[in-house]
């Protein structure tokens, strides 16, 4: 699993994406920590939050880029709903769990889906948004 810690590389350069991502990535180090302390509701109820938080970005971010005119959004949003449909496919099969290990196994699925956003998905945008002009 990538260290779940805000880094400069990770920076897009628009503040309100930056923020999203940075509250995402916090709410996943919290279902980290809450799954380590074993406690099994708090943990439920974080996945249940980062799921929406990312239904949330996603939805703003998307417009954001019909705003900026991003030529590739129509493969961007695509890619959000594949990431929405696994985080959600997982988050029922973590529901269903019993075990705390497998319950890290699942965290782990969960968190990779969505740091992927930002690592992979928006990584792609930024390159065009520099070259408009959009961001420095
Ligand atoms: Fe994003
Ligand atoms: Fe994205």
């Amino acid at each position: 699993m990538r260290d779940l810690v805000w880094n400069e590389f990770l920076e897009i350069g628009v503040s309100f994406i930056d923020d999203d991502h940075k509250k995402l990535l916090k709410i996943v180090a919290d279902v980290k920590s809450a799954i380590g302390q074993g406690d099994k509701c708090k943990s439920g109820r974080l996945l249940s939050a980062l799921l929406k938080e990312a239904k949330d970005h996603f939805s703003k971010e998307e417009e954001y880029l019909l705003e900026v005119k991003f030529p590739y959004l129509q493969e961007h949003k695509a890619y959000h709903k594949e990431l929405l449909v696994k985080t959600e496919m997982t988050k029922r099969v973590c529901e269903g769990i019993e075990t705390e290990h497998d319950l890290e196994e699942c965290f782990d699925a969960m968190a990779e889906f969505l740091v992927d956003d930002i690592l992979r998905g928006d990584i792609k945008f930024k390159s065009y948004l520099q070259y408009e002009g959009y961001i420095k």
